[in-house]
């Protein structure tokens, strides 16, 4: 879906982190905000992947600035964290995006494995916030964190118990970091796309024999989203727009995860 419908300018000077910002729904979040007149900060492990997302955003009139940095790795994660607050003076909104899982069932993961899943989405998601708070709590705008989650999360997620015990616990800390930093004028939201165009997971959808057909029937409208589709749904949650949401998490899933409940 294009941005049309928002103004042109509703991220104006904002400075936004983005975790995992160099591919998939991350860089249309980056992509999207650098539009809409923000400047974004990319964290994420791998260097020739945030030249070339820098390169692309640049190429399109945005500003973007990439800090390599493992998000389980809480110093190397400041140290990035400070070279975008150096290079851009302030942090106004964070959005932890990075994740990682690979599709195991329970029972094989081993216990490495659980914990290296674990560290990525949920300490990561952790690590970030707390980083960015005294910046966030300094932020003229009021500072925003956005946490990417899942509809799974709370479903349970057969074949990904890590990143679903993982995920519920992102959405657990939103619900605190909400409560706990109002005062700061801070808000913490999440969102939860459903499954996603070119994204690994549907990939995986595509290997199973009608896999495809059997998901696209268990959304009611019909289509699997585009990353553009959860890129707009951050940018209203992040813009002033969203001023009175806090501690909520959005789904954007064509209806998916209301069909399952019906
Ligand atoms: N299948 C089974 N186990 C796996 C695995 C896979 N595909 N990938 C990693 N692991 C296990 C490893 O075996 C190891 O456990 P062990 O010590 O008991 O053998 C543990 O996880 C750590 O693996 P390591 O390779 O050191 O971690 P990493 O940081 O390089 O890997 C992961 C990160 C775990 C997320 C990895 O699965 C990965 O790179 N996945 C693809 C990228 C991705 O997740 N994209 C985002 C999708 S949302």
């Amino acid at each position: 879906m294009p941005l049309t419908t928002f103004a042109s300018e509703v991220l104006a000077d904002r400075v936004i982190v983005v975790t995992g910002g160099a591919s998939g729904i991350g860089l249309a979040m980056c992509k999207s905000f650098a539009a809409l007149g923000a400047t974004v900060g990319i964290i994420g492990r791998n260097l020739d992947r945030l030249n070339a997302a820098v390169t692309a955003i640049s190429a399109s009139g945005g500003e973007a600035f990439a800090a390599p940095a493992d998000v389980r790795n809480f110093e190397a994660l400041e140290q990035a964290f400070a070279k975008i607050v150096d290079h851009y003076g302030r942090l106004d909104v964070l959005v932890n995006n990075a994740a990682g899982l690979f599709v195991q069932p329970a029972e094989d993961i081993s216990p490495n494995g659980f914990k290296t899943v674990v560290e990525i989405d949920l300490n990561g998601t952790f690590h970030g916030s707390k980083i960015a708070f005294p910046q966030l709590s300094k932020s003229p705008f009021g500072g925003v964190i956005l946490n990417i989650v899942t509809e799974e999360a709370l479903n349970g997620w057969p074949g990904a118990a890590h990143a679903g015990a993982a995920k519920a616990g992102v959405v657990s800390l939103t619900r605190t970091l909400a409560l706990e930093w109002a005062e700061h004028g801070i808000r913490v939201n999440s969102i939860s796309p459903g499954p996603i165009k070119d994204t690994e997971g549907v990939q995986r959808l595509y290997e199973k024999e009608g896999g495809i057909e059997r998901e696209l029937s268990r959304i009611p409208l019909g289509r699997f989203g585009d990353a553009d589709d959860i890129a707009n749904a951050a940018v209203f949650l992040i813009s002033p727009a969203a001023e009175f949401i806090t501690g909520i998490n959005l789904i954007v899933d064509g209806g998916r995860a209301r069909k399952r409940a019906f």
